[in-house]
């Protein structure tokens, strides 16, 4: 049984490779069987597609359930990863949890799965058990022609970037709050009540480099001096995300390592990027998307219920410290100084059976 190309009205082609690639079964009647025999059968050359294109679209396979689109994932062999994180997921089957329970009519803006922690997955996979009446799109962006872009459209920003990285500043909700995309409390996320825990799990599982604690039961977590841009397999992309979680806001709280202002226009300029290259992939049910983590971003379009996109993570990728400038010290927004966590990190961490049994959470949220 050999897989059948497809082609996507919404498909772009960067540096002369299609994206994503769409692969179609050689018939009617195949379903979620099928598509694992296939999958088993030709899982080199699958490989190969997916390190060319960085995403793919298996479309017209009858996959019709959460446990059938386990069943799928299963057929790749991939060690499967569980979710860290403050966002609102839900259960559907063994490993497989709705990809965020935000409300629909929110924008999720573009990020890699799980950027902020220490492993992140290097696939990602999205099935579609019900798509969206109206808009709801996952949209999917090429990181490293972002990359690309940027230094070829705004080179100062990127020069300035690299030399001083960026810090930045990502909260907690105070309490739950399940309208919000980021809706859990730092001691639903670190599954403690103690802030001296919090803080030293913190340091184990995250990318940060300092926390601390709101009398209003907030987290604020401090980033960097850190370069957004990181190198796998050969691809720069811009794996740190710069944008708030959703469009309410411009970007993140956040200047340059330097103490300058990281500007509207420089927010803008990175959104304006993203706008050009991105790929709104238009759900069909039954789809089943999988992505290169480590160099496609990924977002949510506002749609409307009922939609259902379910998700699972394979693989786990151990980022290098972040540290840009060995900058010791820096100050937090009272204009205090801040000790930071070690700039070492430890390199064979990895989120306690318990962190991850927990599941339904990541840092960054999915679409
Ligand atoms: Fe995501």
């Amino acid at each position: 049984m050999e897989f059948v190309p497809g082609r996507l009205e919404e498909e772009r082609v960067f540096d002369g490779v299609v994206f994503p690639k769409t692969l179609k079964p050689p018939g009617e009647e195949y379903g979620a069987n099928e598509l694992v025999e296939m999958i088993k059968e030709k899982h080199e050359w699958v490989c190969d597609q997916l390190r060319l294109h960085s995403a793919i679209l298996f479309r017209g396979f009858n996959v019709s359930s959460a446990e059938e689109f386990g069943a799928v994932v299963e057929a790749f062999g991939w060690d499967e990863m569980g979710y860290v994180g403050a966002t609102t997921r839900l259960k559907a089957a063994d490993r497989v949890y709705t990809a965020n329970e935000a409300p629909l009519h929110q924008l999720i803006n573009f990020h890699h799965e799980m950027a902020l922690i220490k492993k992140s997955p290097s696939k990602i996979f999205f099935y579609c058990l019900q798509p969206s009446p109206e808009g709801g799109e996952t949209s999917i962006v090429p990181s490293n022609i972002v990359v690309k872009k940027m230094e070829e459209n705004y080179p100062d920003l990127m020069s300035k970037m690299a030399k001083w990285g960026i810090v930045f500043h990502m909260k907690t909700s105070a309490q739950d709050d399940s309208e919000t995309i980021i809706s859990k409390t730092w001691k639903w996320l670190f599954k403690t009540e103690d802030e001296v825990e919090a803080k030293k799990r913190a340091k184990e599982m995250l990318t940060c480099s300092s926390v601390g604690f709101g009398e209003d039961g907030s987290a604020d977590f401090t980033y960097g001096p850190l370069n957004p841009i990181k190198e796998f397999g050969g691809k720069r992309v811009w794996f740190t995300p710069i944008l708030g979680y959703t469009d309410d806001e411009v970007g993140l709280d956040m200047t340059f390592g330097d103490g300058s202002a990281f500007s509207v226009s420089d927010f803008e300029a990175y959104k304006k990027t993203l706008s050009a290259l991105c790929v709104d992939i238009k759900w069909e049910r039954g789809d089943i998307l999988l992505l290169d983590n480590l160099s496609v971003q990924h977002a949510r379009r506002p749609g409307k219920p009922p939609r259902v996109i379910l998700t699972l993570l394979c693989g786990r990728k151990e980022q290098e410290p972040d540290v840009v400038n060995a900058a010791a010290k820096h100050k937090d927004r009272e204009g205090k100084l801040e000790t930071p966590f070690d700039a070492k990190r430890s390199p064979d961490f990895s989120p306690s059976e318990e962190l991850v049994a927990a599941g339904d959470h990541q840092a960054h949220p999915s679409p």
